[in-house]
């Protein structure tokens, strides 16, 4: 398995995307200087693109490892609000799936790590994702990226879709219930983070606990949901 490169545009837009790959003095800035100061310009000029490469490569290591199983070659993947893509990226070399990306094209102001009621924060740039996934060896029939904010999302159905610290962890789950009842099939896998699990039993006939998350903005759990 190749490893994930980040230049220094992309390992700050991972910065921003997962606070854990912050180092403590960076995270001490941001409480210094501020939001603002800490989105624009701490996050991408006092990092160190190569030590976050490996670092980011490490978290998304990790977190194929913990739903491979629920994944396999031809299974078509629908990836809400995936990041820079690393962890599709791995899934892509393991299992060669075609990937659908649906994620936002633009950076907010100040992050605010948290619940996001109005779904205003975004932390992306959708050229750089796709130059990222050409760059670590995606192939461009192999991938095909929306963007939330156009309303054109892909309408076929998909076996697995993961939406991991996305949808139901930053904002709620209503804005997709609709079009996800539309692009599931009873047996599709939906994989999120959330800090209410016991809401999907109402939606889900199966609700699997994988991971349970307490040092993170909220406590949420990872859960894995069939049998629409
Ligand atoms: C905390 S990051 C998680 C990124 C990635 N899944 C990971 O685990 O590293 C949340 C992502 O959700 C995206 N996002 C925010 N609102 C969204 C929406 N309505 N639809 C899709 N993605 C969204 C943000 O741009 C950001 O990249």
């Amino acid at each position: 398995m190749q490893s994930l490169k980040l230049n220094r545009e992309t390992a700050h837009l991972a910065i921003l995307q997962r606070i854990e790959l912050c180092n403590p003095i960076l995270k001490k800035f941001r409480k210094l200087f501020g939001r603002y100061f800490f989105t624009a310009i701490l996050s991408k000029y006092l990092i160190s693109p190569s030590k976050i490469s490996k670092n980011y490569h490490k978290l998304m290591t990790d977190e194929l490892y913990l739903i491979e199983k629920y994944l396999k070659t031809n299974a078509k993947v629908l990836s809400i609000g995936s990041g820079v893509g690393g962890l599709e990226i791995l899934i892509n070399q393991k299992f060669n799936n075609h990937i659908s990306f649906i994620e936002r094209n633009f950076i907010s102001k100040k992050i605010k790590y948290g619940w996001d009621n109005k779904n205003q924060e975004a932390y992306n740039n959708l050229d750089l994702l796709e130059q990222f996934l050409i760059k670590n060896g995606v192939k461009k029939e192999k991938f095909k990226i929306y963007d939330y904010d156009k309303n054109n999302l892909p309408q076929s159905k998909f076996d697995v879709i993961i939406s991991l610290y996305s949808l139901d962890y930053h904002y709620e789950y209503n804005l997709y219930k609709d079009y996800l009842s539309k692009v599931m099939k009873p047996e599709s896998i939906l994989i999120l983070d959330t800090i209410r699990p016991e809401y999907f039993n109402e939606i889900f006939k199966k609700v699997e606990v994988i991971k349970k998350d307490f040092d993170t903005v909220h406590k949420s759990k990872r859960i894995v949901c069939t049998n629409f």
